[in-house]
């Protein structure tokens, strides 16, 4: 027996043991080991991540008291939400600038990626003969799987950028439904700047945001499950697990889901029908084939590779979680029976979870737990608040003017979305786009009964202060600290 099992046996003569060796009983686990577990998903077994449906009653009323009955009160707000609506008519101007912005300074920048693939290089041939540049795309081809309402048009879009010092500037966009290559000069420009962003909300709120969720659910509910609650894993993780499971199986299988896209749900913002919805989801986590842009789920084991000042804001609250664990699991011997188990438990539900076999080598096991906190919180709350912020009148989720040409003239934007289509979105915005914190990253409250792990608590929630200072004046500060969740609850 090691030293770490040793210190988390009980000797009770009452209860069946978990092994020879291993002295606990199932009182020393939350929910008597009786708690959630992954399973293939209801909707859609093969395509998207597994889910976990049966969610212990406890943390279902946790998340009603704090998370689901304000939903409820906030749809009383409809009335003023659609005199809104009436009253600030249609879409607004996005200026270039605007449009470049959109792609160096939001959430959106996500999705700018140097690597053009054949597809990319044939419908931008002739741009990319004839100039030089150092050329990168931004590609929501994942948007063709919807299939939109009467009425309601949506296509898909590569933008064509090129990065000049630190920023990126917008040289075309292809807009695949009309087989058009279109430049700042053509009189379909500002139509297809709103078809691509209608594509990057799309793509954000249905592709690439949801994977900052539905994977991590399995480890979620392995965590409460198969670590005893003494165990410092399951300490450390348990502050950023609360909310989640609830909320999760409200938005993959509630029949009042924003998913399932009713016309009379106030709420329900998107262009198209709940198939086609979901198999965005499915282009997130299994990727596109022969697209790069779009590579399949895998679980990360570093800080995020995302370009420009939103990659310097991740990557600096990534390096403080990351110190803060590592020295929380420093004492956790290499090999810890319970994180065996557990590891090779998230390895059979999570793509390229390292198991039990990789977990003790060098600092795995704290770049993987780094990677849980990180994207749960950090990650997690700056989407929703980069989002929140856009003006839902720039970035429309409908549309309703079929995709332009060189040629096309656009309607008055007044035409080109109803009210209701924006009370929709307004709705949306407020029920579930924009952040609305229960429990914060900085005041997390470990269970740690030793002084050192306390100790590396308080050092953690400093040099979460120093890191939020330093971003502040270098003027990339995403998001105020005391907002950050510390799960994912919204
Ligand atoms: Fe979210």
């Amino acid at each position: 027996m090691d030293d770490n099992t040793k210190n988390h046996s009980r000797v009770k003569h009452d209860a069946s043991r978990t092994s020879r060796d291993h002295q606990y009983d199932q009182h020393d686990f939350l929910y008597s080991r009786k708690g959630p577990w992954p399973q293939p998903s209801p909707v859609h077994p093969w395509g998207e991540s597994p889910a976990v449906i049966h969610v212990p009653l406890r943390e279902r009323l946790d998340w009603w008291f704090w998370i689901g009955s304000r939903y409820l009160i906030y749809l009383l707000l409809t009335p003023y939400y659609a005199v809104k609506a009436l009253m600030l008519r249609g879409l607004k101007p996005v200026s270039d600038s605007e449009f470049e912005q959109f792609f160096n300074q939001s959430m959106l920048v996500k999705f700018i990626t140097s690597q053009l693939d054949d597809v990319d290089r044939d419908v931008f041939n002739g741009i990319l003969q004839q100039e030089q540049q150092n050329w990168h795309i931004v590609d929501f081809q994942a948007v063709e799987s919807v299939k939109p309402f009467k009425g309601i048009h949506v296509s898909a879009t590569k933008t064509l950028l090129y990065q000049q010092g630190d920023r990126f500037k917008v040289r075309a966009i292809y807009i695949d439904a009309t087989a058009s290559v279109i430049s700042p000069d053509d009189s379909g420009w500002a139509l297809a700047k709103y078809f691509v962003l209608q594509g990057g909300a799309l793509c954000s709120t249905l592709v690439t945001h949801p994977l900052q969720h539905f994977p991590f659910d399995s480890i979620n509910a392995i965590t409460k499950t198969a670590l005893p609650k003494t165990h410092v894993l399951h300490q450390l993780l348990t502050p950023h697990m609360r909310f989640t499971l609830p909320l999760e199986n409200a938005v993959l299988n509630y029949k009042s889901s924003l998913l399932q896209s009713k016309w009379y749900m106030v709420y329900a913002p998107y262009p198209g029908g709940p198939s086609g919805l979901r198999d965005l989801l499915v282009d997130g986590y299994k990727g596109i084939k022969g697209n790069l842009s779009y590579p399949p789920f895998s679980y990360q084991m570093d800080a995020p590779n995302v370009e420009g000042p939103y990659g310097i804001y991740l990557t600096r609250y990534y390096e403080v979680i990351f110190a803060f664990v590592k020295r929380v699991l420093h004492h956790v011997e290499p090999d810890d029976f319970w994180v065996a188990k557990w590891a090779d438990y998230c390895h059979q539900h999570v793509k390229a979870f390292p198991a039990s076999d990789k977990i003790f080598e060098g600092d795995t096991l704290a770049r993987a737990v780094a990677t849980y906190i990180f994207t749960v919180s950090v990650s997690h709350s700056v989407d929703h608040y980069s989002y929140g912020k856009f003006n839902k009148r720039q970035i429309p989720l409908r549309i309703r003017q079929s995709p332009p040409t060189a040629s096309t003239s656009m309607k008055p934007r007044s035409q080109l979305v109803t009210w209701y289509d924006m009370m929709k979105y307004f709705m949306a915005d407020r029920l579930f786009f924009s952040p609305t914190t229960i429990t914060t990253l900085a005041e997390s409250q470990y269970a740690f009964m030793d002084s050192e792990q306390q100790q590396a608590v308080e050092e953690f929630k400093t040099a979460l202060l120093i890191a939020e200072n330093e971003l502040i004046e270098r003027g990339v500060n995403y998001m105020p600290l005391d907002e950050i969740a510390a799960s994912i609850q919204f």
